[in-house]
């Protein structure tokens, strides 16, 4: 790996005075007198693209992150030549090009706040043994700058003081400090005095970010080849930032499955048939709910992807459908490594077709993976995806398989010093060839893409679900991801939870760990802990390398599998809350996941913490990371917040303790907040579902809360059939008001809420549906009052009596 410095400058080279400015619709070109042009263009009033070339024309503009079904347009667009300057201003940017050095400078169009300023700006060196250039752009870093984002970097989540590479690497057992680990997504949020933006460097060459390490005042990124290409959002919100950035690479193409959400148990490898039906009843015995099972590699003949053992597995149909009937949906393992084989089919194809990776020199890239020597499908090549889709026929449409795991995808090779194709190998890039170098960071999400579109293309009514282990940005339109092969420690616990912060404010927001840890073997209670996370992880899932003993619930003891009982169970409980956050990041982008600094970042507390985080909108979770904690100290965000266990409402702003014995975690909930539940099932469509529960906590004053629900799977809810509930509450000190907003033409199931109130200071007398008085009888629940009505109303308006002391 290269990681040269940015400051390195045996070479750079800068752009000299700009000698010609022209405009093309959104687009306008500055140009140097040393052949160097800047392409600025206007995406929307707070999204600008810069684009340089040092040759005096660009290369065809083509990007693997850029989704189609990006939001594009203005309001505003007005530019100015001033003597030493180009001022081009939106309705929330002022961006000053410096005539003299092409430096820019970014302000906020309404007060006119400096946001952004380069340093050096753009700058390269040129690359003799490669060609073309390694391209730079440094910017100012200010004091109390914070920095966030960049995917799966497993260290501490404000990355000021940090240096990071992007290259994605297959990273068994990687710690803290290993860097890069699997995913490339080159974005990060800045965040100063209040105001928060980000830069996407679209660049899948091995790209470098410095925030502040190198030069204390100095924040820069820089890339092995291609061009400088970055993209600055403007917020000020930080949510707005990454709302904006996952518009722009993409928001996932659809829902998941609701059974997605669920429970997964994984290891390497349960086989043969009776041992995975052996776990599967066992869940059903003790009554653990789960949703999904895994094949590991295994299951397959030889390692030969799309093949099945017939020892272990005589009849995979029969064994799904049975698997199914008991609530169970499959999924298996895909790799890209094909073996070289003359006799098997996948193989003779793509040798037949061409479909390979080769050598600059035209012989195949060969690699040993676990089949042994491989070749690999070049997966940037639209006639390989498709046929790569293809070969899921029989796996999805016969056989009846759920999902489909995408592992080794960086691509990893074994028994080679850099782990992966060297870099001369030659890809299709999407009709733009070029080597390795170019197309390294995006085979694992192409690959992933082309499984992608298989899925949904056999799966049809139904969603697809997919994961894939490499990424880059925009690898969220496809699929799940999960951060790989990590280990049964307490360190990786914290990591755990920082990594699916992470990839939540990188746009990739369905993501999870290997529960339990990947390798080496976890004591009961760091499984109960890391499962306690996990409940409010987008992807649930637990997996081990079964190398060192047995990581399902009952493989501890009977407390543990109580425990892990008990949170499974809640989630089961918060899927339709889970489901509608889901919706959410669907529909525009919201982050799954909030650190604690996305959800308030006027409160500079915030911008170092790292273990809270809130789930969704209104459940702030934060899990215990130490072994024989009986509690722990936690900051809670400013407001109201209700003890998830006790109802005690707490004033946040502050940091205190919280009592979590082993069977515990610190939950808690926004006053106000309306949280939907379902009752807990073994798997989702165990039970016809036909009331939900709100719990609704009492806050003076008004909250709004969602319920989004539709036939949890397919594809109707895209034409409208869904519905989208809107609750404001408004409370007084003896009543409380419900108004209900109802989109959509989705008639769910259920017809009933089951209202339970939270922190209610007054005992109800009056109830009044829709204006009329209600001769409804509260009961009570095991937390308060509550009442059973139908799920139509408009509005729900409680009087109380006297004030409960
Ligand atoms: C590496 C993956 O990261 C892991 O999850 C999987 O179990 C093994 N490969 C075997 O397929």
């Amino acid at each position: 790996m290269i990681i040269n410095t940015e400051l390195e400058n045996k070479g750079n080279l800068f752009p000299s005075k700009i000698i010609d400015f022209k405009k093309d619709v959104d687009k306008l070109y500055f140009t140097a007198d040393n052949d160097v042009i800047l392409e600025l263009t206007v995406v929307r009033d707070s999204l600008l693209r810069f684009r340089y070339t040092t040759v005096g024309n660009f290369k065809n503009d083509f990007s693997y992150a850029i989704t189609k079904y990006a939001s594009i347009g203005y309001n505003k667009l007005e530019i100015e030549e001033k003597e030493n300057t180009y001022e081009i201003i939106t309705s929330k940017l002022r961006c000053e090009i410096s005539k003299s050095d092409m430096k820019i400078s970014i302000y906020d169009a309404i007060d006119d706040v400096l946001i952004s300023q380069d340093e050096r700006g753009f700058h390269w060196e040129e690359s003799y043994e490669h060609g073309g250039n390694v391209v730079k752009m440094s910017k100012v870093s200010r004091d109390g700058e914070s920095y966030y984002g960049l995917g799966d970097k497993p260290n501490h989540l404000n990355l000021k003081g940090k240096r990071y590479s992007n290259w994605v690497s297959d990273s068994y057992a990687f710690g803290k400090d290993t860097d890069p680990i699997y995913k490339a997504i080159p974005f990060y949020t800045g965040l100063h005095q209040g105001k928060a933006y980000g830069v996407f460097f679209d660049n899948t060459f091995e790209s470098s970010f410095d925030f502040a390490h190198e030069r204390r005042n100095v924040t820069s990124f820089w890339a092995q080849g291609g061009e400088m290409n970055y993209y600055f959002f403007y917020g000020p919100k930080m949510n707005d930032v990454v709302e904006s950035y996952t518009d722009l690479t993409g928001k996932p193409h659809h829902l998941p499955p609701l059974w997605a959400l669920g429970f997964h148990q994984c290891k390497w490898s349960y086989y043969p048939e009776s041992k995975v039906k052996e776990i599967t009843s066992t869940f059903r015995k003790l009554q653990i709910p789960c949703d999904a099972i895994y094949l590991d590699i295994d299951y397959m003949e030889g390692f030969r992807c799309f093949t099945w053992n017939k020892s272990y597995f005589p009849d995979p149909k029969r064994m799904v459908k049975e698997l199914l009937d008991d609530g169970f949906k499959t999924v298996a393992i895909i790799d890209p490594g094909i073996k070289i084989d003359k006799t098997y089919s996948v193989f003779q194809e793509a040798l037949e077709n061409d479909y390979f990776c080769k050598r600059a020199d035209g012989d195949y890239m060969k690699g040993k993976v676990w089949p042994g020597e491989c070749y690999f499908p070049d997966f940037t090549n639209p006639e390989v995806r498709d046929w790569w889709s293809g070969l899921f026929q029989e796996l999805i449409e016969d056989i009846g398989i759920k999902g489909v795991w995408n592992d080794m995808n960086e691509p990893a090779v074994m028994e080679v010093p850099n782990k992966t194709f060297p870099d001369d190998v030659r890809h299709d890039y999407d009709g733009n060839p070029c080597s390795h170098r170019k197309a390294h960071n995006i085979y694992g999400m192409q690959m992933a893409r082309a499984t992608y579109q298989g899925l949904k293309r056999y799966s049809f009514p139904k969603r697809p679900f997919v994961i894939t282990r490499s990424a880059y940005s925009g690898t969220q339109r496809y699929t799940s991801t999960w951060t790989g092969d990590n280990v049964a420690t307490w360190e990786h616990l914290w990591i755990a939870n920082i990594q699916a912060q992470r990839m939540a404010m990188s746009g990739f927001s369905f993501a999870g760990s290997d529960i339990g840890g990947f390798a080496g073997q976890p004591q009961g209670e760091l499984f109960a802990r890391w499962v306690q996370l996990g409940t409010f992880h987008p992807f649930f899932r637990v997996h081990s390398s079964g190398d060192h003993g047995d990581q399902e619930p009952w493989a501890f003891d009977e407390d543990v599998t109580n425990i892990v009982r008990k949170f499974i169970e809640i989630r089961y409980q918060l899927l339709p809350y889970l489901y509608t956050a889901f919706w959410n990041y669907v529909d525009h982008g919201t982050p799954l996941l909030k650190s604690l600094v996305l959800y308030d970042q006027d409160d500079v507390q915030t911008h170092y913490r790292t273990d809270e985080f809130i789930f969704g909108e209104q459940i702030l979770a934060c899990p215990i990371l130490e072994p024989n904690a009986k509690g722990r100290r936690m900051y809670l965000p400013k407001g109201k917040w209700y003890d998830y266990w006790t109802d005690t409402v707490v004033k946040g702003g502050r940091e205190m303790w919280v009592d979590a014995d082993i069977d515990s975690m610190p939950i808690y909930v926004k006053a106000g907040a309306i949280i939907p539940k379902y009752p807990i099932q073994q798997y989702v469509g165990e039970k016809e579902i036909t009331e939900i529960t709100l719990d609704v906590y009492y806050k003076k004053g008004k909250e709004s809360s969602e319920l989004y629900s539709d036939a949890n799977d397919g594809f109707d809810y895209t034409k409208g059939r869904y519905s989208l509930r809107n609750f404001s509450l408004s409370g007084k000190s003896k009543q409380l008001i419900i108004n209900q907003h109802k989109e959509g033409k989705f008639d769910a199931t259920f017809q009933k809420f089951n209202i339970q109130f939270h922190g209610l200071p007054f005992e109800i007398s009056e109830i009044y549906l829709d204006n009329e008085k209600m001769e409804i009888e509260p009961f009570d629940s095991e937390k308060g009052q509550s009442i059973r009505i139908c799920k139509n109303f408009s509005q729900l308006h409680i009087k109380g009596k006297e004030v409960i002391k």
